[in-house]
């Protein structure tokens, strides 16, 4: 039986400076762990960097060869990012039969299926809880804990960057350059947050959340996405004055062997939980039967959530070797459904639309009739009375339930009225969950 299991990391920035520092000072005896967990060695290009725990410099290499080659490492942690330096690591160490620990959610969305069969067909485990909603197990949570629930549906706030955002726009007011720039300047946003802000980020978390919740993997180019560029600070006060703040969603939801499943910014009831869900904060909140509704909440990035969600599977994975059990969960999902992927045109929800238009008679009138006339029901009216020194109104409409497509063909229409100052502004507003 093995006495120490030895761990290879490659990848040495924030995160894995973190996971280095957490290895290091692990007791095994303390966490009453079968076997002596060791960092053997650290592949980093840059070893004499500065970071924010001191970590013996012998530990390091240059060389990320050295670990794969090493016949006493059992566990890769690859923390390089991207994918492609991160890819060849991956497969390298599982065609080795080496289990690989990794938080490179972007790597997984698109090679997930392919990893998952090498890790099979080498019988060594892949884990990567950190990849979703860093410091929140919910990849364990979903695996682990609701093994015995059918899913029906699960809808979650996965990307800090954008979240912060939301928040400093609806609590400070903040118009969106502002906020993002906020969002910077406190270490949240990357220097180039474009992945973040178009919802790309949150796509690939989506991903994977329905590769364990359904047992389908979905392609992240077929899931229509939608991030938060250009976000009106307008139409988050409307949101507000209508009883709702407005987050980026990663959804899906099954029903009668159909998926439906999107990212984009959505209007949620401030009686949500949910909606209080602020700053960097990620949650998700899941239904299932017959367990009903969970809430899983925490901190979705940064060196200490993310660490601990790496070195938690490191963990996990050292016991499944101690216990000759390597490969008792697989990659993704345990349960194997076959739904149908329902397009973005035919899923109905409600909308929330806004113009700028007119102050003059017959405004509403010539809104609700393009709607009318698609059968598009409307629950809510809102005008905004202005001074007569600013010639126009504000007015937001709430629909009821419709297609994605009819509400298009809408929209379309709307956008050729003469009364209108500014196109339609549509955003989708949670229903049926
Ligand atoms: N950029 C991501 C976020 C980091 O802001 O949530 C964690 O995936």
């Amino acid at each position: 039986m093995k006495k120490s299991i030895n761990i290879g990391l490659i990848g040495c920035g924030v995160v894995g400076t973190g996971v280095a520092n957490n290895l290091l000072n692990i007791e095994s005896a303390e966490r009453n762990l079968p076997c002596e967990i060791k960092l053997k060695k650290i592949a980093d290009l840059y070893p004499f960097k500065e970071r924010p725990y001191k970590i013996p410099v012998d530990l390091f290499t240059t060389n990320a060869d050295e670990l794969l080659d090493d016949p006493e490492i059992d566990i890769i942690v690859e923390l390089i990012g991207g994918c492609g330096f991160a890819l060849k690591v991956i497969k390298d160490a599982l065609m080795r039969k080496k289990s690989v620990v990794t938080a490179n959610k972007a790597l997984l969305a698109e090679y997930g299926q392919h990893l998952a069969a090498l890790a099979k067909q080498n019988e060594v485990d892949l884990y990567y809880e950190a990849a979703v909603c860093g410091g929140i197990p919910i990849i364990k949570s979903v695996r682990e804990g609701l093994t015995c629930d059918a899913i029906e549906n699960f809808r979650g706030i996965v990307n800090g960057t954008c979240n912060y955002i939301l928040t400093r726009m609806g609590k400070d007011g903040m118009a969106f350059d502002d906020a993002v720039k906020a969002a910077q300047q406190n270490g949240y946003a990357e220097a180039d947050p474009t992945f973040d802000l178009m919802g790309k980020d949150s796509l690939h978390k989506l991903v994977l959340l329905i590769a364990n919740c359904f047992g389908q993997w979905i392609k992240p180019e077929e899931i229509y996405t939608e991030g938060i560029i250009g976000l009106d600070q307008t139409d988050i006060r409307c949101a507000e004055e209508l009883g709702y703040s407005i987050k980026l969603l990663a959804w899906a939801r099954a029903k009668d062997n159909k998926l439906e499943c999107m990212v984009a910014p959505t209007l949620i009831n401030k009686s949500s939980m949910l909606s209080g869900v602020c700053d960097a904060y990620n949650a998700v909140e899941i239904n299932g039967f017959p367990i009903g509704r969970t809430l899983y909440y925490g901190e979705g990035a940064g060196m200490n959530a993310t660490s601990s969600a790496v070195t938690a599977d490191i963990i996990d994975i050292a016991r499944n070797i101690y216990s000759g059990s390597v490969g008792r969960l697989p990659v993704f999902a345990l349960k194997k459904e076959e739904y149908q992927l329902v397009p973005a045109p035919e899923m109905e929800m409600r909308y929330y639309l806004r113009w700028k238009t007119d102050d003059r008679p017959g405004v509403i009138a010539a809104l609700s009739k393009e709607l009318t006339e698609r059968e598009i029901g409307i629950s809510s009216v809102i005008l905004h009375e202005f001074a007569k020194a600013q010639p126009y109104s504000i007015v937001t409409f709430m629909t009821r339930e419709t297609t994605e497509a009819r509400m298009k063909e809408a929209i379309a229409s709307l956008n050729k009225l003469d009364c209108i100052q500014s196109k339609t502004v549509m955003l989708r507003v949670e229903s049926g969950f």
